[in-house]
């Protein structure tokens, strides 16, 4: 029964239609290397903000795979996204995390280059005796970028179809739960300064099939649920998302793998409060609901939830609003990155709420996420056993179920418990490791 993919460079289990998942996907250096070549070279990837680099001259040190990119806003006010290392030996040209700067000057043999990527200064240029041509040896710029409501997305594939292609119609209304304003406006949002950064022993993966709808994981989060971190500083820390009983709650899913777990309300409901010990908080945010239920009509009925965005990008909706990158570092390592988003008109009050709100539920000192690490820490430790790995993973969830939901987009479960989104990411993500054509990719 068991199914064993050969790729050109890599073999491992993966039987789908019997859900079963090979433990070396988690922990193979030769899985790992062709992700990097088919999936990461390839997929659109996000960057970060267009907060973070709000001025001309700004930058800010991303991400890209493995591989360190610059976010920078050129003295023309236009955004770009470089490979951060030198074209001439190599050098990272930047090695601060942010900052604001006229040139990138690089620290081994002093080139400059300006915020739009082009080579400006060359220290003993006379040595090259005409030789160098400034236009050639620019940064490496991505082939594609995109300003998508403020989130800055990039490929490195100029053969890769448009953002809004890869995410489809259905996958933007889900996006946009995230990136939307809380009254329903479009865009709007900005990052809280502060980038949560940790690296962990974890596979990538795990952390992206489970933002992909593993409704199925409450279980681990069962302590933390009974303290009081709620959004007012009582109550459970999910009680916005928790109002369900009137609501039908789904995972939802995407022909490019992209998935989640979103609320659809059967009526149209009055605002119910969350945040009842700041009363400047919650009139605020009863406003916003009713602004947004007047300006979207039926379509407020959608709540969003958690949700991946193949690869490597996902994202909490709702509180505490936020945007993830599970940046790869090696088969046994990640680097876990989480921005958290507010509306920019906000009121300074709401702002400050809304950060001792995710600072408790997550971070350094925060309660939450430390429960599903630990899982995937162990789990990717558990992967590397000789005795371990002959045995594949149960991936038979709802296995072969699956349907549509009027005012959901995408295929929905036909129970909130379900694998499919997991096993459809893995299908997706097998395309691309076979080095598939878009169109095979985006069928
Ligand atoms: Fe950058 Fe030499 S490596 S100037
Ligand atoms: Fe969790």
């Amino acid at each position: 029964m068991d199914m064993k993919v050969k790729s050109d460079h890599a073999e491992y289990l993966l039987d789908l239609d019997q859900g079963l998942v090979g433990r070396e996907l988690f922990v193979s250096e030769e899985i790992y290397r062709r992700e990097q070549e088919q999936v990461f070279a390839r997929a659109w990837l996000l960057v970060g903000h267009e907060s973070l680099v709000p001025a001309k001259g700004d930058y800010f040190v991303s991400r890209m795979g493995e591989e360190s990119v610059l976010l920078t806003r050129d003295n023309r006010d236009k955004i770009h996204v470089f490979l951060n290392s030198c074209p001439h030996r190599g050098m990272k040209v930047c090695r601060y995390d942010e900052g604001n700067t006229r040139v990138l000057e690089c620290p081994y043999h002093g080139w400059g280059f300006t915020l739009d990527g082009k080579l400006a200064a060359v220290p003993h240029q006379e040595a090259y005796f005409d030789r160098l041509n400034r236009d050639r040896w620019g940064l490496y710029e991505v082939a594609q970028m995109k300003n998508y409501k403020g989130s800055i997305w990039a490929t490195w594939d100029p053969e890769a179809p448009s953002f809004e292609d890869y995410l489809g119609e259905e996958g933007l209304v889900h996006l946009d739960t995230v990136l939307d304003a809380r009254d329903g406006s479009e865009g709007g949002s900005e990052v809280l300064p502060g980038i949560q950064k940790c690296i962990i022993p974890s596979n990538w993966k795990f952390g992206a099939e489970n933002f992909v709808g593993d409704a199925y994981h409450g279980y681990s989060h069962k302590s933390v649920d009974m303290v009081g971190i709620g959004p007012s500083g009582k109550g459970r820390r999910d009680e916005e998302e928790l109002i369900t009983e009137r609501n039908i709650f789904r995972c939802w899913n995407l022909p490019m793998g992209h998935g989640g777990v979103a609320s659809l309300q059967k009526d149209d409901y009055p605002y119910s409060p969350v945040y009842r010990d700041t009363p400047e908080v919650d009139d605020w945010f009863r406003k916003c609901y009713e602004e947004r239920q007047k300006r979207l009509g039926q379509k407020a009925r959608l709540i969003g939830g958690v949700g991946t965005i193949f690869p490597n990008m996902s994202f909490h909706a709702t509180q505490p609003r936020s945007l993830f990158v599970w940046h790869p570092h090696g088969p046994n390592h990640m680097e876990y990155w989480r921005f958290y988003l507010v509306d920019k008109e906000a009121p300074a009050a709401v702002k400050d709420v809304l950060r001792h709100y995710y600072m408790r539920y997550s971070g350094p000192a925060g309660m939450t996420e430390q429960d599903d690490m630990e899982n995937w820490n162990y789990a990717t430790a558990a992967s590397r056993g000789v005795i371990a790995r002959r045995r594949p993973y149960n991936y038979q969830l709802g296995l072969g179920k699956g349907t549509r939901v009027e005012g959901m987009p995408g295929k929905i479960s036909e129970h909130l418990m379900t694998e499919d989104n997991q096993r459809n990411l893995y299908r997706v993500w097998d395309r691309f490791m076979q080095g598939s054509s878009w169109s095979k990719i985006m069928r």
